[in-house]
C-alpha cells in the first residue's frame, strides 16, 4: 500500500515497499508466520545500513578515543559525524549533543547534575502521562527535600490538563519535565506552549521526546526546551541514548565525572567511554530516515531538508494506519481504546494505541498474537502513573499497537483478525 505525501513538495508517493526492503528482520518467520512488527514503542527494527555501520566500525575504526594512530582517529571522526547527524535530526549544534546508555541513564545524570544547585523548598513539575523515566530522576530530588508537584491529565481524552500545569507551575518551579508524547496512548503535548509556560517563571524546560522520535520532526530550536533526550533504538537506530542541552546549560551545570576526563562540552557529559559501535549506528540511523526524504523527494538539498521530508511523508501514511486500525477496532464487542480517538484530533497524537478487551488479561492477549506472529506488548511500558491513574494497573494494564513506516495495512489487518478471533473464542 503506498499513501501520497500530501504535505510539502513530495515528488513521489511514500514507498512501503521500498522501505521494508531496507530492513532486513521484518522477513522473519515465526510459527510459519511472517513477523508484524507491533512493537515500535519499545524498540523499532533496524535497516541494513546501521548493521552494516555497527560492522564497519569493528573492522576499520575499533580504538578507543584521542589516540596518536590511525584507527583511533577514525572513531573520532565517526563520532563527530554522529554528533552531526544527531545535531541535524534535533536541529541544534554538534556541540549541544551527548550520547549515553539510554535515556534514563542520562536523565538520572542530568536530574542529579542540577539537583546540586537547588534547595529544600525549591519545586520540580513532573506529569501523570509520562514514562516514569521522566518521573523518577526528578522525585529522587525529594531526598534534597525538593517538592515535586505532579500534572493530571483529562481522563476522558488521555490529554494533559494544562489548566492544573499552569497551577502547578509557580515562581518556585526550577524543572518543568514534560513528555513530547505518550508511549502509552499516543498523546501529543503542546510542548512548545509549555516551554514558554515554564519559561516564563525561569525555569528549566525538559522533554523526554523518546515516543515522538519516530512520530516526528523534532526542532529544538523552534521549540526553545532547555533540554531534550531521546533514544536512537526508538527511531530505527541502536540501544542508546542521546541528550540535546542547551550550550550555556551544559557548560552551566556539572555532571559527576572522573578527574582525568576532559570539563569541555559535550564530552564531559560521557561519562566512561562510549558504545562507540553503537554511535555509528546512530549516524546510520539518521541517514536512513534522511534516505526516506530522498526517497520521497529527489529535491531536498541539505540532511535537515531530508528528515523534514521524510516525516512529511512517515506521518499521513502513518495517519491512514491508525484510522485503519481505530475502524477495525470499533467493531470488535469489547474493546476500549484509551487516548484520542476523532480523526479530527489525530494531530494531537501518534499512532500509539492502547485497549483493553473486556477483562481478559492483556498478557494473555499478546501472547495469543504472538503466538501468530503479531508482536505488541502488554502491561504499563513504565509508564505507571498513567497506569495506575486509569485504574488498569491491577488488571496487567493494557494491550499497545505501535504502528510506524514499515508497518503496512495488511499488518493491521491481521492484527484485527486476530483480536476477532481472540475475542469470540
Ligand atoms: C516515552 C519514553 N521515555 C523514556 C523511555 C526510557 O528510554 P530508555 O530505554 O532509553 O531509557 C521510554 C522507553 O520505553 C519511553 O517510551
Amino acid at each position: 500500500m503506498s499513501t501520497p505525501a500530501v504535505q510539502g513538495t513530495e515528488t513521489r508517493t511514500f514507498d512501503v515497499a521500498w522501505v521494508r526492503e531496507q530492513f532486513p528482520s521484518l522477513q522473519l518467520q515465526v510459527n510459519e508466520h511472517t513477523s508484524a512488527f507491533l512493537d515500535g514503542p519499545a524498540g523499532t527494527q533496524v535497516p541494513r545500513q546501521v548493521i552494516q555501520a555497527v560492522e564497519n566500525y569493528f573492522i576499520s575504526a575499533n580504538a578507543n578515543t584521542c589516540g596518536a594512530f590511525e584507527t583511533s582517529r577514525r572513531n573520532d571522526a565517526m563520532i563527530a559525524a554522529t554528533r552531526g547527524a544527531m545535531a541535524d535530526f534535533l536541529n541544534c549544534e554538534a556541540n549541544e549533543v551527548v550520547f549515553g546508555q539510554n535515556m534514563t541513564t542520562i536523565t538520572f545524570a542530568l536530574a542529579r547534575a542540577i539537583g546540586r544547585g537547588l534547595k529544600a523548598g525549591d519545586e520540580i513539575v513532573v506529569t501523570t502521562l509520562d514514562h516514569d523515566a521522566n518521573v523518577a530522576p526528578w522525585r529522587a530530588l525529594e531526598e534534597k527535600g525538593v517538592v515535586i508537584r505532579q500534572v493530571d491529565i483529562r481522563e476522558e481524552d488521555c490529554t494533559l490538563d494544562l489548566e492544573d500545569l499552569q497551577r502547578k507551575i509557580t515562581p518556585k518551579t526550577k524543572v518543568v519535565a514534560v513528555g513530547y508524547a505518550s508511549n502509552m496512548v499516543g498523546t501529543i503535548n503542546p510542548v512548545a506552549e509549555i516551554t514558554k509556560l515554564a519559561q516564563a517563571t525561569g525555569a528549566l524546560m525538559f522533554v523526554d521526546a523518546v515516543h515522538y522520535a519516530p512520530h516526528g520532526l523534532i526542532d529544538v530550536k523552534a521549540l526553545d526546551c532547555d533540554f531534550l533526550a531521546c533514544s536512537p533504538y526508538k527511531f530505527f537506530g541502536p540501544h542508546m541514548g542521546t541528550l540535546y542541552g542547551k550550550r550555556e546549560h551544559l557548560q552551566r551545570f556539572k555532571p559527576y565525572k572522573v578527574r582525568p576526563a576532559t570539563d569541555a562540552i559535550p564530552d564531559c557529559w560521557e561519562t566512561g567511554t562510549q558504545v562507540q559501535e553503537l554511535i555509528a549506528g546512530i549516524g546510520a540511523a539518521v541517514d536512513y530516515v534522511a534516505g526516506v526524504g530522498r526517497h520521497c523527494n529527489s529535491n531536498v538539498k541539505t540532511r535537515r531538508e531530508a528528515l523534514a521530508a521524510a516525516y512529511r511523508a512517515t506521518v499521513p501514511y502513518e495517519r491512514n494506519l491508525l484510522t485503519r486500525l481505530l475502524d477495525g477496532l470499533q467493531t470488535i464487542r469489547g474493546v476500549k481504546v484509551y487516548g484520542i480517538s476523532d480523526a479530527k484530533r489525530f494531530g494531537e497524537r501518534c499512532s500509539t494505541i492502547s485497549l483493553r478487551l473486556g477483562e481478559h488479561h492483556p498478557t494473555q492477549i499478546a501472547k495469543f498474537l504472538g503466538n501468530r506472529g503479531i508482536f505488541t506488548w502488554d502491561g504499563n511500558f513504565y509508564a505507571m502513573n498513567l497506569s495506575e491513574r486509569l485504574g488498569v494497573e491491577p488488571k496487567g494494564g493494557v494491550l499497545r499497537i505501535g504502528l510506524v513506516h514499515y508497518n503496512t495495512a495488511e499488518e493491521v489487518d491481521r492484527l484485527l483478525a486476530g483480536l476477532r478471533e481472540f475475542a469470540t473464542k
